[in-house]
């Protein structure tokens, strides 16, 4: 049976004493696993992830991370216990070359293994080792994305958390953005993510959950959740058996 990296039982979480914005989301992520959120606007996606990384008071439930029970840690220490957050915005340093976004990323690292894990990022992400010298801030969105996910990785975390990475992105960035997942994926990384982008998402996806006010509203395997009508209808903003709608942004090509 395959480890259960991350396990989160009926979470009640928000920013406000009895303003409950998360009302009993649960959600399990697997080792090795790309696991989905999806729900529409203002559904509490951003708040359920950002509970789970520590960024948002939780008010009952339960987040275990492997088999340490970590829902009252606070975010900086998550980082050491092996959760990664990218949150949406303002997840690099604009001003730092890329180089030095990683190193100070990767700061609880000594020194030989430091330099190991930049080499391996530029490995896994070969366009920003002909960028190390920039600064980060002046790169193309999807290599921005590229710096905040290798900034992620640095510390080899057990579960990498993202919060809508395509967002903003050009249709071409988009693509990137998926196809970079993917490859961390295939890489060993085990992942959760937060999407707008429902069928891209769920074309690299292993399961998916659908956030409706807070609580799980539908889930299942992400290829039976596009396939689903009425989620399909309800959440997805796609028509049943008209195929993707106008408003879908088009899906990376098939993973070889
Ligand atoms: N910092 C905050 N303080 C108070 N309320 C917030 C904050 N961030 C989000 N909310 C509220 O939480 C609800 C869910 O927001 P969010 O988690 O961002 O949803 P989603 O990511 O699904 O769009 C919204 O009603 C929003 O107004
Ligand atoms: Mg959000």
């Amino acid at each position: 049976m395959t480890r259960t990296v991350l396990s989160v039982t009926d979470l009640v979480a928000g920013y406000e004493p009895g303003v409950p914005i998360v009302r009993g989301a649960s959600l399990t992520v697997r080792e090795g696993e790309i696991v989905v959120v999806l729900g529409p606007n203002g559904a509490g996606k951003s708040s359920f992830i950002k509970a789970i990384a520590g960024l948002v008071p939780i008010f009952s439930g339960t987040v275990m991370l492997d088999d340490e029970e970590i829902t009252k840690v606070p975010a900086h220490q998550l980082v050491r216990r092996g959760l990664a957050f990218v949150p949406q915005t303002e997840n690099i340093f604009p001003l730092m070359s890329v180089e030095d976004n990683l190193k100070v990323a990767g700061g609880m690292l000594d020194r030989r293994d430091m330099t190991g894990r930049i080499e391996e990022m530029y490995g896994l992400f070969p366009d920003l080792r002909d960028k190390r010298r920039i600064a980060a801030g002046n790169l193309s969105g999807g290599q921005r994305q590229m710096v905040a996910v290798a900034r992620a990785l640095m510390v080899r975390p057990k579960l990498l958390v993202l919060d809508e990475p395509s967002a903003g992105l050009s249709p071409k960035f988009v693509s990137m953005v998926f196809h970079m997942l993917a490859d961390i994926r295939k890489a060993g990384v085990t992942i959760l993510l937060v999407e707008q982008n429902a069928k891209a998402a769920l074309a690299i996806g292993d399961r998916a959950c659908v956030l409706v006010e807070g609580r799980n509203a539908h889930e299942g395997r992400a290829d039976a959740l596009w396939d689903d009508p009425v989620v399909a209808e309800l959440y997805l903003g796609r028509r049943h058996a008209a195929g993707p709608s106008a408003s879908d942004k088009p899906m990376p090509e098939a993973q070889p």
